[in-house]
């Protein structure tokens, strides 16, 4: 039995900041951003694009591009690390809003960025294992990444939610189960105390360990399979000169020179970088939005070869694993349209993003009816009651 991804749908905030233009009001050289840590565009999510809006807007867009009906799901995870509630998962708030039936094991899973793939792996062995019987799983990552306005991490911000339906006989991809390199330690690279809506970070320090994980975890990988040959890579992508880094790295472990590595960056990395480059960091769904942005691109030419896949979780944990692209994986990648929620957007002022900045701390404890929400998507409309209640179109 092959599993894998069958369908990938994305939902992205309506507005975007310009990363040159951020540039210019910090008093940073512009190309400090965009060259040294190749970061371009950053998406700011509004008062009512809350984390659950987000994974249910992707959600529901991945049953509809894929034709498979929410019927057919038994297992529901959302990978995220900024959850709305101490208790409540954001799952159980998808389980609603994408119509999933009563008969579904659901839940949230945390460990930093690491916490869809933790999905994806658990969703894969349910399926491959038989406990599925015959049903699909809906893998949500989501979340709003926020460092300090005026911070070193304030450029490396973005929010979006990436949603995967994995499956049997998959259209996308087949992973290759049994072969995953895992990798742990505990440090204190990066953090988000419990009283605040921003990340502490020790940056340098955080690229440091992100770099031992993926030896750690490529190590094994390579340990536990034969056939280290890969067509692409893709890596988690806090911003884009991390996975040049990466890159690097790995080719040191396979033995090669640098130079090598920079000269397969364009054809073995640069594909899965397009999307994150407009998006920025969105955490949990970073690998999955860099793999979107491949299959976007190349899913046709790749038809039949292998991919890697690096995903890292400050605190720390990784996992190095790969999959290969499905016969067909062309057609499906363009019937699903996995690039359009990106044409909808709107760049921000600079002003406009200090403004959404400033309202964060009052989110959680906003009334309905505080702040605007467009129809047309799942909206978070505030709080009644200590409950948080969402629009539905
Ligand atoms: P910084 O210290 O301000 O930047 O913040 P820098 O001084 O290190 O410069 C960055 C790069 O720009 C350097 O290139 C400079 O040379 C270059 P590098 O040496 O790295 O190749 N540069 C220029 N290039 C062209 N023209 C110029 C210029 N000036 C400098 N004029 C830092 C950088 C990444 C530390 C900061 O943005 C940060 O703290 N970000 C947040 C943490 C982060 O993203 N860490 C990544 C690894 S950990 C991870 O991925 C997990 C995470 O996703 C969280 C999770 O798991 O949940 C974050």
């Amino acid at each position: 039995m092959t599993v894998g991804i069958d369908a990938i749908a994305l939902a992205v905030p309506h507005g975007y900041v310009d990363l040159s233009e951020l540039a210019a009001a910090r008093g940073v050289d512009p190309a400090k951003y965009t060259a040294g840590l190749d970061v371009h565009q950053m998406a700011v999510a509004a008062a009512h694009e809350d984390p659950v809006a987000l994974a249910a807007n992707a959600a529901r867009r991945v049953f509809e591009v894929s034709g498979r009906s929410p019927d057919d799901i038994g297992l529901c995870v959302v990978g995220t690390e900024t959850a709305v509630d101490h208790s409540k998962p954001i799952a159980a708030f998808v389980h609603r809003l994408a119509g999933l039936p009563a008969a579904c094991r659901v839940y949230e899973t945390k460990h930093a960025c690491y916490g869809g793939t933790a999905g994806v792996l658990t969703a894969a062995d349910w399926i491959a294992s038989g406990s599925a019987r015959g049903r699909s799983a809906l893998v949500v990552c989501t979340d709003i990444a926020r460092y300090a306005v005026g911070s070193a991490g304030e450029p490396t911000q973005g929010a979006g939610a990436v949603a995967l339906l994995v499956t049997s006989s998959p259209r996308l991809v087949e992973l290759e189960l049994g072969s995953s390199g895992s990798y742990a330690r505990d440090v204190h690279d990066f953090w988000r105390p419990l009283w605040s809506k921003e990340a502490l970070v020790d940056g340098h320090y955080s690229v440091q360990c992100y770099l031992d994980a993926l030896a750690g975890a490529y190590g094994e990988w390579r340990a536990a399979t034969d056939d280290h040959e890969l067509a692409r890579r893709c890596y988690h992508v806090p911003y884009g000169k991390m996975a040049r880094k990466a890159h690097r790295s790995l080719a040191a472990l396979d033995g090669r020179a640098v130079e090598d590595a920079d000269a397969s960056f364009a054809t073995e990395v640069d594909p899965s970088l397009v999307l994150p480059r407009q998006v920025g960091n969105i955490y949990t769904g970073s690998l999955y939005l860099a793999l979107a942005s491949l299959l976007h691109g190349q899913a046709g030419e790749l038809e039949g070869r292998r991919i890697g896949l690096f995903s890292y979780g400050s605190g720390c944990t990784a996992e190095f694993f790969s999959a290969r692209v499905a016969s067909g994986a062309g057609a499906a990648a363009a019937a699903q349209a996995i690039a359009a929620p990106l044409e909808a957007r709107g760049r921000l002022s600079i002003a406009e993003y200090e403004a959404i900045r400033g309202a964060d701390d009052d989110l959680d404890r906003a009334s309905v009816g505080a702040f605007q929400t467009p129809a047309g998507s799942v909206a978070y409309q505030g709080i009644d009651q200590d409950r948080r209640v969402y629009s539905v179109p």
